[in-house]
């Protein structure tokens, strides 16, 4: 729109920023790497440093994931995600009879500070950081991963990395929980300390939307139940008698990126405000660390096809640039065949080398935050804000996060998105390319990665032999001090850490707190 002279007669626009004329951005929106944060967390963001690519990754062994990582990292990644098979993410060791069939099939399996080894074998961890998908035995894989870097002489201060570690989104959307809500949170907060004293520049808990965006969480949705899950922890961490700028710079989030890409990048901003202004103003945090909500991203594995699957490489580019443009501090694209199976090796490596393509050969990193100022996403910020404060304050009104968890809240918001999204999907009002719009009548077949079911049996031979060869007396002794701490008030996680040095397994550890804890029954399962 022409913008009008003194005299009242319309003049074409000056394109440039004179065009902006009236429009100061410095008090619009606050500077980059400054209080609220709207336009991302650091100064210089991508012209100071590239996001950290970091691909989700681990299947079968801890040799055959070992060797997915060190590949990933001759291929480029900065950073490395691991990803634990079902039993590993519930507490049960490979030979549980309740396992059977799960070891190593969606993630890696790791029983033992053994399989630790094997996994990290040949990666430097003091140059490396590493996030671990886990959650309930979060604290177990954080002290294998210690003791590993100990034996190679790495002390804790030089090991950087996040644990996910955030038990309520698995009561709302995910479902790998173990222990009622009240232990969990304690352990959280004996995590969150342990860190402080030995690990600082560990991040403690990567708070996640993603998993209730995959089971069908809005934008707002997403946000308003992450932030609230956030507050949870915060508030659990105070009372256990911490600062809050004792671990409020290690908080850190986990979203997902869709292909709706403005509202995405408006998503994003809206959130970095909301929890800077939350942690300055209701938590009274002082450091400006804390304040910094830095965030993981996954591109959206729901919005990926089985249909035409090589359609999905332009989905993640989309959903990756949804993300870059939002200000991500890392990033796991995802590959195109996931609809279909564990990516190959050549699916994982194009997957990288699309994030490789935005970093490096497009213009991307030379300028922050480059939608500040556009009208579609300034409004878009301001309404994704504005509907998830209001879900935040009902959040807030059912007592918080875990008080709406046991009421069912957060599930059946989502749930009723999800439906709504099914609902136009099914209609054809949401169009899914080659789904329900430009199909194709024969799909052309495709030959998908498969875990070997032999490594079962070998997973449960390894941990026969490390039974038998281990000194029982001293791993009995270390589980029977760690069930004394957790029936006591002291942080479990020195005591837990001596029973795995004492080649206690990850079952071992988690049988022993469930039997002074109980485990979680979901409110419909009572
Ligand atoms: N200016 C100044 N400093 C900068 C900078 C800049 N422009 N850019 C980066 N830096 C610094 C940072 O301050 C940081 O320094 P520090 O280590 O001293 O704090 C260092 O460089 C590394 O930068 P970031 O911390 O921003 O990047 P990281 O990649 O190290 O950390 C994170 C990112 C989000 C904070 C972290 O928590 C992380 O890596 N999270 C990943 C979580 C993850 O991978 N999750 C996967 C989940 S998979 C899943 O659940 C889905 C499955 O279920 C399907």
């Amino acid at each position: 729109m022409a913008r009008e002279s003194e005299s009242g007669t319309p003049v074409e626009p000056v394109y440039g920023p004179e065009a902006l004329t009236g429009w100061d951005p410095a008090t619009e929106l606050g500077e980059p790497g400054a209080y609220p944060y709207t336009r991302g967390v650091y100064p210089t963001m991508y012209t100071g440093r590239p996001w950290t690519m970091r691909q989700y990754a681990g299947f079968g062994t801890a040799a055959e994931s070992g060797a997915r990582y060190r590949d990933l990292i001759a291929h480029g990644v900065t950073g490395l995600s691991v990803a634990f098979d079902l039993p590993t993410q519930m507490g049960y060791d490979s030979d549980a009879p309740l396992v059977r069939g799960e070891v190593g099939r969606v993630g890696v399996a790791v029983d033992s500070i053994e399989d630790m080894r094997e996994l990290f074998d040949g990666i430097p961890l003091d140059r490396v950081s590493t996030s671990m998908t886990i959650n309930a035995p979060a604290a177990v894989l954080l002290l294998l991963y210690e003791l590993v870097a100990e034996e190679r002489g790495i002390p804790g201060d030089r090991l950087t990395g996040t644990v996910q570690n955030d038990i309520l989104k698995e009561y709302i959307a995910r479902g790998t929980y173990i222990f009622p809500p009240r232990p969990s949170l304690r352990l959280t907060a004996d995590l969150f300390a342990y860190c402080a004293a030995a690990l600082p520049r560990w991040n403690t808990i990567s708070v996640s939307g993603y998993h209730m965006a995959e089971a069908g969480a809005s934008p707002a949705q997403e946000i308003a139940f992450t932030l609230a899950d956030a507050v949870a922890y915060v508030r659990a961490a105070l009372a256990a008698g911490m600062d809050v700028d004792d671990f409020g710079p290690r908080l850190s989030f986990f979203f997902v990126a869709r292909t709706t890409l403005l509202e995405e990048v408006a998503k994003f901003r809206a959130a970095r405000r909301m929890w800077a202004r939350i942690m300055r103003e209701e938590f009274g945090a002082r450091d400006p660390r804390s304040w910094m909500l830095r965030f993981h991203t996954q591109t959206a594995g729901v919005q990926l096809t089985a249909q035409q699957p090589e359609a999905n490489l332009v989905r993640v580019t989309v959903q990756a640039l949804a993300a870059v443009l939002g200000g991500t501090q890392s990033l796991h694209t995802n590959a195109f065949d996931e609809a279909i199976a564990l990516p190959t090796d050549k699916s994982a490596r194009l997957a990288l080398r699309t994030q490789q393509i935005l970093a490096h050969e497009t213009d991307l990193t030379a300028t922050v935050d480059p939608f500040a100022g556009s009208y579609a996403v300034e409004r878009l910020t301001d309404d994704v804000e504005r509907a998830a404060l209001g879900l935040l304050r009902r959040v807030e009104e059912l007592g918080g996060a875990e008080a709406a968890i046991e009421l069912g809240y957060q599930k059946g918001e989502i749930e009723r998105n999800a439906y709504r999204i099914a609902r136009e999907t099914e209609a054809g009002e949401r169009v899914v390319v080659g789904v329900n719009r430009f199909r194709l009548d024969e799909e052309e077949p495709y030959a998908p990665l498969r875990v070997d079911p032999a490594l079962e049996t070998r997973q449960r031979e390894r941990l026969a032999r490390l039974r038998a060869r281990r000194d029982t007396r001293t791993a009995d002794a270390a589980l029977l001090a760690l069930r004394a701490a957790a029936e006591g008030s002291a942080n479990v996680l020195p005591p837990m850490k001596r029973a795995l040095r004492a080649e206690a397994t990850l079952g071992e550890v988690c049988d022993t707190l469930r039997s002074v804890w109980g485990t979680y029954q979901p409110p419909d399962a009572r």
